[in-house]
């Protein structure tokens, strides 16, 4: 299941269900699953924050305007810092609240703060859930995409028989799991990205080098991550940590990038966003080139480095699917990319315009066509991990897409 090391904001509501939540937070961390609960006024007459606490190890928030949870964590940042929120059990006035888009008190200012999918696992009194003011709300909440499990038939609390307990925590799980694994649609992918500039030696301490920041391709690698793919960053030298959770191969010239690159296939996807140096200097100085009495100053003489996209860009047996290029222009930009494309072999190349005054290279932002071969689209400003958040779902939406991928 894709549960370990994932994170759930669990809202519990009122009502006498409220105690299965505890064994729900149980089996969650038994997955390895980080919980943060919430706690409704309601829900705390029922549970307490200590046990709560106890079992997820980690702090219970129930007040809106608690000045101690506002300095330590914000409550619209509590709401995204989660993968997904549950609502289990979820209340009719909880749903109510909901539907009607109302914020007073933390649960509900969460449930409308926040950016993630949200399960919920009502439980109520039979008449309650039947009752058309709640079908209405149900259904609402279903229209924008709220899942929900639940409830079940049987005897209740109140001694009356129907449709309002709440699901078995054991049945929540997978359905959480469920939610989860839709939200990574590059699991089982393995993209190689290569980002930062190469160096290319001189002498023992000469090179050159390029003004490339590494943030584009870091930031790609990292989007591609998020939505489940096995990452590969082939990296030159930059001034970044290390992304988390991918493979990160540190290199410093353009042959030892394609080496990395080779030896990291067969992939899924390759992204190139790596500022490779076009040329190395041939025969490097074996030491530290000195100045001559006559002051003459050397000649660099420079041969072709090996070209990494078109490389991995050819037909073959090894070629990823899905092949990437960035195309840095300071003129023309759109029809020199597309050439490049062609030229190159890859399917798509995201061209860019790098011109002084820009301030895309090494700066924070881009702004790019990206050129496929259905034409070219114009992606507007926008920092380099939206840019990113965004190529990387659009590359999964096209993998899901084609037949036999
Ligand atoms: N690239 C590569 N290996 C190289 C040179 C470039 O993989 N030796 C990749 C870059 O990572 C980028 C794309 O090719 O994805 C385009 O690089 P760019 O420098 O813009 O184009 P060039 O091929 O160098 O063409 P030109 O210098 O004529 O613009």
């Amino acid at each position: 299941m894709a549960l370990r090391g994932r994170r759930i904001l669990l809202i519990i509501a009122g009502g006498i269900a409220a105690y299965k939540a505890l064994e729900l937070v149980r089996l969650l961390r038994a997955e390895g699953v980080g919980v943060t609960p919430v706690l409704t006024r309601a829900g705390a007459a029922f549970v307490t924050p200590l046990a709560l606490q106890t079992l997820a190890e980690s702090p219970v928030y129930s007040d809106l305007f608690s000045l101690t949870d506002e300095a330590t964590i914000g409550h619209i940042q509590l709401s995204r810092a989660a993968d997904l929120v549950v609502v289990a059990p979820a209340t009719a006035d909880l749903m109510a609240k909901m539907a009607a888009g109302l914020a007073d008190d933390l649960a509900s200012t969460l449930l409308l703060a926040t950016d993630k999918r949200v399960l919920v696992a009502p439980a109520m009194n039979v008449r309650m859930w039947q009752h058309p003011a709640t079908v209405a709300n149900v259904a609402t909440l279903r229209a924008r995409g709220i899942a929900f499990i639940g409830p079940e038939a049987g005897e209740m609390a109140c001694h009356e028989y129907g449709p309002g307990r709440l699901a078995e925590p054991a049945a929540i799980l997978p359905a959480i799991a469920a939610l989860l694994e839709d939200e990574k649609p590059l699991a089982g992918r393995h993209a190689i990205v290569t980002s930062g500039p190469t160096h290319e030696p001189i002498d023992p301490v000469r090179y050159l080098a390029n003004r490339s920041s590494g943030r584009q391709g870091h930031a790609i690698a990292a989007a591609l991550a998020d939505l489940g793919a096995r990452v590969t960053l082939v990296s030159g030298p930059v001034a970044l940590p290390d992304p988390p959770g991918l493979t990160t191969s540190h290199v410093e010239t353009a042959s030892e990038m394609l080496a990395a690159v080779r030896a990291a296939l067969p992939a899924d996807i390759a992204v190139c966003a790596a500022a490779v140096a076009d040329w190395r200097v041939e025969g490097i100085a074996g030491q530290k080139m000195k100045k001559t009495a006559s002051d003459t100053p050397p000649a660099l003489r420079l041969a072709p480095n090996p070209d990494i996209l078109a490389t991995l860009a050819a037909p073959g047996p090894d070629r990823p699917r899905l092949v990437i290029g960035f195309a840095a222009e300071t003129e023309h930009v759109a029809q020199h990319a597309g050439e490049k494309r062609r030229r190159k072999g890859c399917d798509w190349i995201l061209a860019n315009d790098v011109s002084p005054g820009s301030g895309i290279m090494g700066g924070a932002e881009n702004a790019v066509f990206l050129i496929t071969d259905e034409g070219a689209e114009t992606w507007p400003r926008m920092p380099k991990e939206a840019l990113a958040r965004r190529l990387a779902a659009r590359i999964a939406a096209t993998l899901a897409a084609r037949p036999g991928n």
